[in-house]
């Protein structure tokens, strides 16, 4: 495998294009907004910039990273070529399934097509295309340069010579793959979110204050961010969209979203992104201030 079409220019998609140009592959980068692919350029160029900075990688090494990655505004010009797509479009399954019917019609035979949805089928996704068996999840995790795993997810009707590709792919990455089936949430996010939705009844239910959820476990189980942090740093409205994956796809009432978290989506205070959520986060500072609506 040599070239690689990653399709969005947003966090993950930043972060999956750095890793790949990063480690010697030719990266397309798709977005249907030139200024995105602007901003996304910028933002990898930064980050490569703190692994200069730590000694992790050369100015030579950051140059040719960053000469590796051609931005594309359009689907049919970005994967013309590829041997792989890893689609990290907006999570929501229409924009998906036309993405994957597109990416059907365009992406050469013998072309591997991998989403990065933290939470939507799969065998779904693999069923818009003539070729679920080249169809796999490829879940990677935020901030993508720093972590370790990848989440690989077989589809109903994935063929195993894919994933062990995929497996092996992962590996040259410098990454750990982990293969796991295609039911709601997989394995990261059915444990996660539970997780995250209990530290947010609590609050919900006055056992104790942000900090002090935070501070257990952070302190207690040496987590490095606590799940309330956690839940700004990956936006309330992906923990509840990927809530009510779980609760529609299982039908238990244990996945059900805390109507605290339902209501501060509801009013836009999604996290880091929008600068509130169960912290305030002011730009170039990295102080942790809870909101005042939980002080
Ligand atoms: N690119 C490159 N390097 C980066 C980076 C980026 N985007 N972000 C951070 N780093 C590097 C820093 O340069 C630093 O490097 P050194 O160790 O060499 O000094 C290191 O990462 C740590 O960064 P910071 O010092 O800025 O901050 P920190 O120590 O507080 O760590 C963190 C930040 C890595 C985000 C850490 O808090 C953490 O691991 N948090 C948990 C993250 C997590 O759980 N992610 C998964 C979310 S779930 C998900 O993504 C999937 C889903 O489906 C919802």
């Amino acid at each position: 495998m040599q070239h690689i079409s990653v399709i969005g220019a947003g966090t993950m998609g930043n972060g999956i294009a750095h890793i790949f140009a990063q480690k010697g592959f030719i990266v397309n980068l798709i977005d249907t907004s030139a200024p995105q692919l602007d901003k996304a350029l910028v933002t990898i160029a930064r980050n490569l910039d703190r692994q200069v900075a730590r000694g992790h990688l050369t100015t030579e090494e950051k140059t040719a990273a960053l000469g590796a990655i051609i931005p594309h505004t359009t689907l049919a010009g970005g994967v013309a070529q590829a041997d792989l797509v890893v689609e990290a479009a907006t999570e929501n399954i229409e924009l998906k399934l036309s993405i994957f019917r597109q990416l059907d019609e365009w992406a050469p035979a013998g072309c591997i097509l991998a989403s990065n949805t933290s939470s939507i089928s799969i065998t779904r996704i693999a069923a818009a295309t003539r070729r679920p068996a080249s169809v796999i999840g490829m879940h990677f995790m935020n901030p993508v340069p720093v972590m370790q795993l990848v989440e690989i997810i077989n589809g109903y009707a994935t063929d195993p010579a894919v994933t062990r590709q995929i497996t092996e792919l992962s590996e040259k990455l410098g990454k750990t793959p982990c293969v796991v089936n295609d039911y709601p949430g997989f394995i990261a996010n059915r444990i996660l979110m539970p997780m995250i939705n209990e530290a947010i009844f609590s609050l919900y239910e006055g056992v104790a204050g942000v900090r002090e959820i935070d501070t257990v476990m952070k302190l207690g189980m040496a987590h490095p961010m606590g799940p309330l942090q956690l839940a700004d740093f990956i936006g309330l409205d992906v923990c509840h969209s990927i809530l009510k994956v779980l609760h529609d796809g299982f039908g238990n009432p244990k996945y059900a979203p805390c109507p605290l978290l339902t209501n501060m989506v509801t009013a836009g205070f999604l996290g880091i992104k929008t600068g509130e959520g169960f912290y305030t986060y002011t730009p170039g500072s990295k102080d942790l201030a809870v909101s005042s609506r939980f002080a």
